[in-house]
């Protein structure tokens, strides 16, 4: 299958990688452990960087360049590791030539660029998905079902932090303002995502934030409330290794999860007046911190001719974007190129 959004049959599902760093060769690992996938090209900007990741996958085909792979008509869906600077043009380019895209979270850098794949895929009738694999985790599915099915109570407060220790010198990608650098959009978008799959898009945003010398953000803290009075209080750090955990709480109790809350395999939940009890994954989830759910879920979809996945849809990955904007907005990251307005900061009209 080759065009956008027509419905597979069970034959493997035909993957290729854009991109060759960190993130892509976790998730080919992952790939070419799954039997109903194959992964049958990568490309990158050097053909020597392509050629060699082709070799430690055994992938049949190596480009040097992006619109070869994208041009690939026995491509069944691409996915974009590249950094998120670069998501919206690698995700678009492929998206024009007819393929399915999974990219990598944060989706975009702010929410036009969203807007745009989200218009292009939707004309198209392509599959769209953002790689926010935390959503694809049968264990969180499990807490997000027991939460809106009440077992807590009416939610009142999410509490969610990611921050690494770093130290992170300033060459690398998450301190360079042009590949998108920042706490905010390669961690927070966890907690906010998190924050968001329970609560929805929030009312209100205040935020406070450290910026590096090069302007991204080295530790972010923001409060975002909604209509219900519920509030969540969210953080990331490129310069502070910090608890990583997640914790919501309701009118009638509370759900606690431990260390690596994104990808994590238990967590706890207290009901009031009841013991506590500890939901864990089981011998189906597969192992912690495993990739292959977000494949699995692509290529569910593709079969069943989904052109978004009802796990990950993408009016959520415009609202978690919303919300990073926002949060950007309130503590002044903006990205090379970006105008005020796409920060939404109010646009300066000349006198
Ligand atoms: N889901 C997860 O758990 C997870 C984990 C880590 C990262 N991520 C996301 O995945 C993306 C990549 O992260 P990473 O850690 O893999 O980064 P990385 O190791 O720096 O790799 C990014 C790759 O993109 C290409 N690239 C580098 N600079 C580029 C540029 N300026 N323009 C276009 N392409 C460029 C390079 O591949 P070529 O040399 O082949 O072109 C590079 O190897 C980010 O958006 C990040 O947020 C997700």
């Amino acid at each position: 299958m080759s065009e956008g959004g027509a419905a597979m049959t069970e034959q493997s599902v035909r993957w290729g990688i854009l991109a060759t760093g960190g993130i892509a060769a976790a998730f080919t690992a992952d790939l070419v452990d799954l039997p109903d996938a194959e992964v049958v090209a990568v490309a990158s900007r050097t053909e020597a960087s392509a050629t060699a990741f082709a070799e430690r996958f055994g992938i049949p085909r190596a480009y040097g360049d992006w619109d070869a792979l994208a041009r690939d008509e026995d491509i069944d869906v691409v996915y974009v590791a590249t950094p998120h600077s670069a998501h919206r043009a690698a995700a678009g380019l492929c998206l024009e030539a007819g393929r399915n895209v999974l990219c990598e979270k944060a989706f975009t850098l702010n929410t036009r660029e969203a807007e745009e794949l989200v218009a292009l895929s939707r004309a198209r009738g392509s599959f769209l998905m953002e790689a926010m694999w935390m959503y694809c985790n049968p264990v969180i599915r499990r807490l997000a079902d027991l939460v809106l099915d009440g077992a807590i109570g009416e939610v009142r407060n999410v509490q969610a932090d990611f921050g690494l220790a770093g130290p992170f010198p300033p060459s690398h990608r998450l301190r360079d303002p042009e590949q998108g650098g920042g706490a905010l959009l390669d961690l927070g978008v966890y907690p906010v995502s998190f924050a968001q799959l329970l609560l929805g898009e929030p009312a209100d945003i205040a935020a406070r934030a450290v910026l590096s010398d090069e302007g991204v953000d080295l530790q972010t803290g923001a409060l975002l409330s909604w209509e219900s009075g519920a509030l969540a209080s969210v953080h990331c750090s490129l310069i502070g290794g910090t608890a990583t955990t997640a914790s919501v709480t309701g009118s009638q109790g509370r759900i606690d999860i431990p260390y690596g809350f994104f990808h994590t395999d238990s967590f706890v939940l207290h009901r009031d007046g009841r013991d506590p009890e500890e939901f864990t994954a089981g011998p189906a989830d597969g192992p912690r911190g495993s990739l292959k759910h977000e494949a699995r879920e692509v290529m569910r979809a593709l079969r069943a001719g989904e052109t978004e996945s009802p796990l990950v849809p993408l009016d959520g990955t415009l609202a978690v974007m919303r919300t990073l904007d926002a949060i950007r907005d309130r503590v002044g990251v903006r990205y090379p190129g970006e105008s005020p307005r796409e920060t939404g900061e109010p646009e300066l009209t000349p006198a």
